[in-house]
């Protein structure tokens, strides 16, 4: 096989961090109709983490983001890409704050919504800044305080998401070299926006002069389509970032798929015919941490040996949009902290 010394954007750090708090399904059970066993049965989550007052999404961001600096060896970045849903204010980006809390000050920063398909999306237009030669070294992070826009006392989606961070360092180097990330397959569906939605606080709720219900500042989600959305959607879109990566499915290694749900995970890798070894899993641990999700479950694995320099991974996210995103990295040699 011939090298191929195109321009391509390289994984050289990965970092992450969680809040200390631990929320399990017991504690859960105390404040709601649910139960450990429920939980547990129907999702796979044990265990979540959640932020102690005074703590936003920009804190998990800055601690992700200083440890994967620092997992690639330190030294400067050129572009800072947060993609966040929780964001510390409407108005501004939180991606300026992270950047200048790093030391980053002056390089450009913003945030990229695309919930949790968000940090595939952030992966590829890292990518993209990279290839065509706007950037040469990229942060870029996932975080989400998921658990800020929840209703405390809705048990369906309070049992689900936990907060968190994780984040990786990109450099310029060459489609051939382990750590060089894509193809990539993106995409969305706008007419299923309902199916997962925070209704108030956008223009839509302020500019229609009615009274704010205050419901409205909730997140909402409609379990049982998102859920086969999910399977079909990530299903399809690894499929075809397989087939654009040349690789069958018997070369994928390991299978990092977005953790929304325990049973979501078992049935895009029984539809793909991945067997279940070859699935990483922390959902159990963190539960459904939106854009932070895919930074942590690699980060975790990588950390626990389950995925080592050399393994095919194939990564694939699903969120709110609805929006989509699939990748493939052959996993490089770095340092883990
Ligand atoms: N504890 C106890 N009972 C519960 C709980 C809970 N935590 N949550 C729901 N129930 C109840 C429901 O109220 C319902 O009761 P009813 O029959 O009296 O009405 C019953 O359990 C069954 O509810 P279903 O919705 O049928 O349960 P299902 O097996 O579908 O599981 C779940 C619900 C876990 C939400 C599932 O649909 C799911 O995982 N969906 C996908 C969610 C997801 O991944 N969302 C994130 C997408 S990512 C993003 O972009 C934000």
């Amino acid at each position: 096989m011939t090298a191929d010394h195109r321009r391509a954007a390289v994984l050289c750090g990965i970092g992450t961090w969680l809040p200390p708090r631990v929320v399990t399904n017991d504690d859960l059970a105390q404040q709601l109709d649910t139960s450990d066993e429920w939980i547990r049965s129907r999702t796979g989550i044990r265990e979540r983490r959640v932020i102690d007052p005074g703590t936003s999404t920009s804190d998990l961001a800055v601690e992700a983001g200083a440890r994967a600096l620092k997992s690639a060896g330190g030294g400067n970045v050129d572009l800072v890409i947060v993609a966040t849903t929780t964001p510390d204010h409407p108005c501004p980006s939180t991606a300026p704050e992270v950047a200048s809390r790093l030391g980053l000050t002056g390089v450009p920063a913003f945030d990229l919504n695309a919930v949790c398909a968000g940090f595939v999306y952030s992966l590829a237009t890292a990518v993209g800044h990279i290839v065509a030669g706007i950037a040469s070294r990229v942060l870029v992070i996932g975080a989400d305080t998921f658990t800020t826009v929840l209703n405390p006392h809705d048990r369906t989606t309070v049992a689900i998401f936990g907060d968190g961070a994780g984040a990786v360092v990109l450099r310029a180097g060459t489609a051939d070299e382990p750590g060089a990330l894509g193809p990539f397959d993106l995409g969305s569906d706008g007419t299923n926006a309902e199916l997962l939605i925070v209704p108030a606080g956008g223009s839509r709720q302020r500019g229609s002069g009615q009274p704010l219900d205050p419901a409205d500042v909730h997140f909402r989600m409609d379990g049982q389509p998102v859920f086969r959305n999910a399977v079909t959607r990530m299903s399809e879109s690894a499929a075809k970032v397989l087939a654009q990566a040349g690789w069958r499915i018997e070369d994928v290694d390991r299978f990092a798929c977005h953790q929304a749900n325990a049973r979501i995970l078992t049935a895009v890798a029984r539809t793909l015919e991945v067997p279940e070894e070859r699935v990483v899993m922390n959902v159990d641990r963190v539960g459904n941490t939106v854009a932070a999700s895919i930074p942590l479950v690699l980060a975790d694995a990588a950390a626990a040996g389950d995925i080592v320099p050399g393994h095919r991974v194939l990564i694939t996210s699903f969120g709110a949009g609805l929006g989509w995103g699939s990748t493939v990295i052959t996993w490089p040699d770095i340092d883990l902290g």
